[in-house]
């Protein structure tokens, strides 16, 4: 991989062997985007595109900019805006220096993407100085060897003694020279969340954004491009995706000479930034993913990516334990003596890792009060929270808890003490959402407070695992703590204190294995998979829509970071009844859970759930760690919601998992063809089928046997059908192939 500066053309070019980023220094000193796709050779700079009949004489009619100013004569949305002391909004950007050296440097104070060693990535640092206000502009790019993958950000200086605001600061900004894309953004709801929506591209502006404080469940901080033949497994696609979780906007404009800008970073309708005299400041980080093996391909760039060089600490490449969480077994209404059986009973099933969840502190017996009282409920753990944890730990099974720090009900002895620390607007209604208020995590005192607090629950006890839930957008957007001028940083300085908070907690509990949540899904985002390896991705836990939920987060989310539980029927969220194996199935696809009270399954689910453990635990490295392929996504094939199929080969290549999900039956059906893929043409792979609790007769099954991988991946899998004579005759069946390499 490499960064090679063309003195003559004044062209950076980017590559690393299978991707190249090209931009170049235009004469008027301000930076063209010339080329982002396949790779190209180095040693023929291309040409300087042709000039554009556009608005003016000068380059300023350049269709193409890498970071476009607002109000010169690109009338399209800038990647950035400042306003100077005088009032007046117009920057002129130019080329000063730049800097190419190996490795990368963190983002103060956010989450990035690092290297371990200097020689995995390469970065450009290239400086732009506005010379009537003296403040420089510096774009990052790094561009990795491994990964098709480019990160970037921007830094603003100000050198000056005049105070300067910023009003937006794009982390990306990318002018394509055609529009015949789709657009793939994630959106959804609360318990629906990673719904995939992709159409067309069409003239003018489009995006997704969030204004509610977190990423949110309706939009995920991520935007994909697909050419319109582009499949799961060929054709181009360009990936961005935002290493925040705060608000953001995702979008492109497609404008009159048919130029596509796409751009992500902070929402700039609820963000300013005063940056005085000597400030600097950092916009988050952008990746950009680059693919020309289709929607997989991209999606591998980013697992691999954000698996091994954005994930961090003890627990990035450890095995992660199957946990049992009692939340939709009991909610509230628990003992000690309860939670001492499930986890009891929890550790004969193989389960290793037992998580109380809310209700555990304060007076919380419900969910109108108590949160800020980070103190043990007197009555339901008498001997408090190191009591429990050590009678757990000591029945063999480690101990975890779930917390939700940024929040406060005005019914809590903390809100009595400090209701000034509640994010509210003065002389305005407080808006309570779950009965309950957010702390303005903007202000270092209550960083503190919870940081001293948290610890001493974490010094005493012996737990191994925090879910640290966020169950509340912010309303009424102000903090006591900041000038009227500042007013617009309360967003984004939020954002910084959970991340301070994290970090903190990360450094001084290195063994802790932290799982992030927001009312399942609504911050699941690369900003929190910086600090917290697995998150639970929805509170939706029926089978069948796990399935679709799962499907759109595996497009930019690696499944060692899915937390997946398998939950009692009826379901609580659909009401819908699917079978344990179904459930316990697409619950492999992901870091293995179990949401439910062990003591109400029956004695043959008990035996069918040990199994389940037993071969999840015997395949973890595959599940949580191999190459995951969609081979069948569940809305984008011709038997639309009835069908589903994934692949995950271990990072060996010694085995690979094929689950298949045949969600509706009807009778009569087709016969199906499954094509596998990434496994080795010229290995010959044994093939058995692992079901309802155990493995299939082999030699029932024309699948099973010695198969080639040429075989698998061009005939491929022969999928039965289900006729009225079968056995497997139903809705929600499912059944595993695993290859072993021979
Ligand atoms: C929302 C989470 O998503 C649930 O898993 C559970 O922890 C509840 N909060 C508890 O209040």
């Amino acid at each position: 991989m490499s960064i090679i500066y063309d003195e003559q053309s004044k062209q950076f070019h980017l590559t690393n062997g299978s991707l190249s980023y090209i931009i170049r220094i235009l004469e008027n000193g301000s930076i063209g985007q010339v080329y982002c796709g396949k790779a190209l050779r180095i040693e023929n700079p291309l040409p300087a595109p042709i000039p554009f009949k556009g608005f003016s004489n000068n380059d300023k009619s350049f269709a193409r900019f890498e970071y476009p100013v607002y109000g010169s004569g690109d009338f399209r949305q800038p990647a950035f805006k400042l306003r100077f002391a005088d009032g007046s909004v117009v920057a002129e950007p130019e080329y000063q220096e730049h800097r190419i050296y190996a490795g990368k440097k963190e983002v103060p104070g956010l989450p990035s993407t690092y290297t371990e060693k200097p020689s995995e990535a390469e970065t450009l640092e290239l400086e732009l100085l506005d010379n009537v206000s003296g403040v420089k502009i510096v774009l990052y790019y790094t561009i990795f060897g491994e990964y098709n993958c480019i990160a970037r950000h921007t830094a603003f200086v100000n050198p000056g003694d005049q105070t300067v605001f910023i009003e937006n600061g794009m982390s990306l900004s990318l002018d394509l020279p055609d529009p015949h894309w789709n657009m793939i953004t994630l959106t959804g709801a609360w318990a629906r969340e990673f719904e995939v929506s992709d159409a067309p591209l069409r003239p003018g502006f489009q995006g997704i954004q969030s204004m509610r404080g977190i990423s949110g469940a309706q939009t995920n901080p991520a935007l994909i491009l697909r050419r319109p033949a582009t499949t799961e497994h060929h054709g181009e696609a360009l990936g961005f995706s935002l290493l925040y979780s705060g608000n953001f906007t995702a979008a492109v404009e497609v404008d009159q000479w048919d130029i596509t800008r796409v751009m992500i970073g902070i929402n700039s309708d609820t963000f300013s930034w005063e940056l005085k005299s000597t400030g600097v400041f950092h916009t988050p980080e952008a990746v950009l993913v680059f693919s020309d093996e289709g929607l997989n391909g991209l999606s591998q760039q980013f697992h691999g990516l954000y698996r091994s060089r954005l994930a961090r600490g003890k627990w990035r490449d450890a095995e992660r334990p199957v946990l049992l969480n009692n939340w939709e077994g009991t909610y509230f209404d628990f003992t000690e003596a309860k939670i001492l059986e499930m986890a009891a009973l929890s550790r004969e099933l193989g389960v290793e890792l037992f998580v109380l969840d809310d209700g555990w502190f304060g007076k919380r017996d419900d969910d109108h009060s108590s949160l800020g009282d980070w103190f043990p409920h007197k009555t339901k753990l008498p001997e408090g929270v190191t009591g429990l944890a050590k009678k757990v730990t000591a029945l063999g099974i480690m101990f975890g808890l779930w917390i939700e720090p940024e929040m406060v009900n005005p019914d809590s002895d903390l809100f009595r003490a400090h209701p000034d620390w509640a994010v509210h607007t003065p002389e305005r209604v407080r808006t309570e959402q779950r009965y309950q208020y957010v702390l303005d995590m903007g202000r270092p005192e209550v960083i503190d407070y919870l940081f001293k607090v948290l610890s001493d629950i974490l010094k005493d006890a012996p737990i191994s695992y925090i879910k640290w839930d966020m169950n509340r957008s912010i309303t009424e957007p102000y903090s006591l703590s900041l000038s009227a001028e500042q007013q617009g940083e309360f967003f984004h300085r939020y954002v910084l204190g959970v991340y301070d908070l994290y970090a903190r907690l990360t450094a001084a509990f290195p063994d802790l294995l932290f799982e992030s949540c927001a009312s399942g899904g609504a911050r699941f985002d690369p900003g929190m998979l910086h600090y917290a390896p697995q998150g639970w991705l929805s509170d939706d836990t029926d089978g069948l829509e796990r399935i679709h939920i799962q499907d759109g987060a595996s497009l930019v989310y690696p499944i060692s970071s899915i937390s997946a539980h398998v939950s009692a029927v009826p379901n609580h969220q659909t009401a819908r009844i699917t079978p344990l194996s179904f459930r316990g199935m697409v619950a492999f696809f992901g870091v293995l859970g179990y949401e439910l009270d062990p003591a109400k399954l029956k004695p043959e689910e008990q035996e069918a759930v040990k199994k389940q453990i037993a071969f999840y635990k015997a395949h973890r490295q595959t599940f949580q760690f191999g190459s995951f392929y969609r081979l069948v996504s569940p809305l984008r094939h011709s038997l639309s919601g009835r069908f589903a199929a994934w692949m995950t080969v271990s990072p060996d290549g010694s085995e690979a998992i094929v689950g298949v999900f045949k969600i509706l039956s009807n009778p009569n059906q087709r016969p199906l063809t499954l094509k596998l893929t990434g496994l080795e043409s010229a290995a010959d792979y044994q093939v058995t089928i692992w079901e309802t609790g155990g493995f299939a007769e082999a030699d029932r099954h024309y699948n099973c046997g010695t198969r080639g991988g040429d075989e698998l991946m061009n005939a491929g899998l022969m999928l039965e059908c289900t006729d009225h004579h079968s056995p497997r005759k139903g809705d929600f069946f499912s059944e595993l192939f695993l290859l072993k390499r021979k």
